[in-house]
């Protein structure tokens, strides 16, 4: 894992998310349990994992949307992480999200230019001004700048996200939550906007955080990439070595349930898959003191029940597995 620099744009240290309150909460696993990354200026980190492991719950942390039970975010250095509201909103043009759903995300009944300057208000950027902001901002997504008098609904659900991204945009932000943005749209128009987001990306030097459940879609636009299971980072490093020569069996069954256009190859993948004998994401709970993927994990042995595998450097990766050395005899 990189270091923390002054060129840091974002930085998650030790973060540790529950959900609910009182005793039952503090008897439940947390939702988020001691993840650590850091993003530099024009880099994507990718943030990948099932359903469930967590990911949109770092995505709230990181925005002030959740409030984590211990842990740090840093932006540019500055500790947000429990900043009164009011002081927070300062920084809040700095970072901005993008969700999955570009048809819930935005206001039916506000025209599109309406909701790309009610952000510019807070910044004390009105009239004129936030009007030929809000239109540079739609056309450099690819939209013509007449869109802002024409509402959602007049929209394709690609040309919808790129609203979404072009809202997120209109601040001038130096860091992108990206909540898995491409999940609803076909594939054609996935790979548009995946291009979109990559030559934005490298223009303004904007850091992303991507969230995918899908590898694949990871690939192509990360350098960097953490795989998240049931709140714990179970690997992370350069995006190519962990998803070409994965150290962790997690690593392994994801990358093997990645999807893929043609259905032979998904079905070849799928055979593939159930020959590793990785169990599914129903499988027991695990032990609080082991590994939590012991319930799944073809390689498990007695110490993974009884120690938790800290993360630990396993050629250019950093995997949490006992016997990292042996994944390689699963494929
Ligand atoms: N508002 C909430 N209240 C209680 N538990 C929650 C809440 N939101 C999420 N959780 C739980 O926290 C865990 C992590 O959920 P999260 O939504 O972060 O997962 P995810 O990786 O984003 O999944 P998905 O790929 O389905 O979006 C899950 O066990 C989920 O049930
Ligand atoms: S520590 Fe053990 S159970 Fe966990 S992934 Fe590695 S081999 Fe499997
Ligand atoms: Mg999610």
């Amino acid at each position: 894992m990189s270091t923390l620099t002054t060129a840091t744009a974002l930085e998650v240290r030790d973060l540790v998310v529950r959900y609910g309150s009182g005793r039952r909460a503090r008897q439940t696993p947390p939702a988020v349990d001691g993840v650590s990354f850091d993003i530099a200026p024009g880099e994507t980190l990718g943030l990948v994992g099932e359903s469930g492991s967590g990911k949109s719950t770092i995505g709230k942390a990181v925005l002030g949307l959740h409030p984590p039970a211990a842990g740090t975010v840093r932006l540019h250095g500055q500790d947000v992480t429990r900043m009164p509201l009011k002081q927070r909103s300062r920084h809040a043009a700095d970072l901005r999200v993008v969700f999955q759903d570009p048809y819930s995300s935005l206001n039916p009944a506000r025209t599109i230019g309406q909701t790309l300057v009610e952000p510019l208000r807070l910044l004390g950027v009105r009239g004129p001004a936030a009007n030929a902001k809000a239109r540079a901002a739609l056309e450099s997504v690819g939209l013509p700048g007449d869109a802002a008098d024409r509402y959602p609904a007049q929209f394709s659900g690609g040309q919808r996200q790129r609203v979404a991204i072009a809202r997120a945009l209109v601040c001038d932000p130096k860091v992108l939550v990206l909540d898995e943005p491409v999940s609803a749209l076909d594939l054609s128009t996935q790979a548009q906007v995946l291009n979109l987001l990559a030559d934005l990306r490298d223009q303004h030097g904007l850091a992303f955080l991507f969230i995918a459940h899908d590898l694949g879609v990871v690939r192509f636009l990360a350098q960097r990439v953490v795989v998240l299971y049931r709140g714990q980072v179970m690997e992370t490093g350069p995006v190519e070595s962990v998803t070409q020569a994965p150290r962790h069996p997690y690593t392994v069954a994801l990358t093997a349930a990645a999807p893929v256009p043609r259905p032979a190859e998904q079905a070849a993948r799928r055979a593939a898959r159930e020959a590793l004998g990785i169990g599914t994401a129903g499988a027991a709970k695990p032990s609080p003191t082991g590994c939590p993927f012991v319930p799944r994990c073809p390689l498990a042995t007695e110490i993974c029940s009884q120690q938790r595998p800290p993360l630990r450097q396993v050629d250019d990766t950093h995997t949490a597995c006992h016997h990292a050395e042996r994944t390689a005899t699963l494929g």
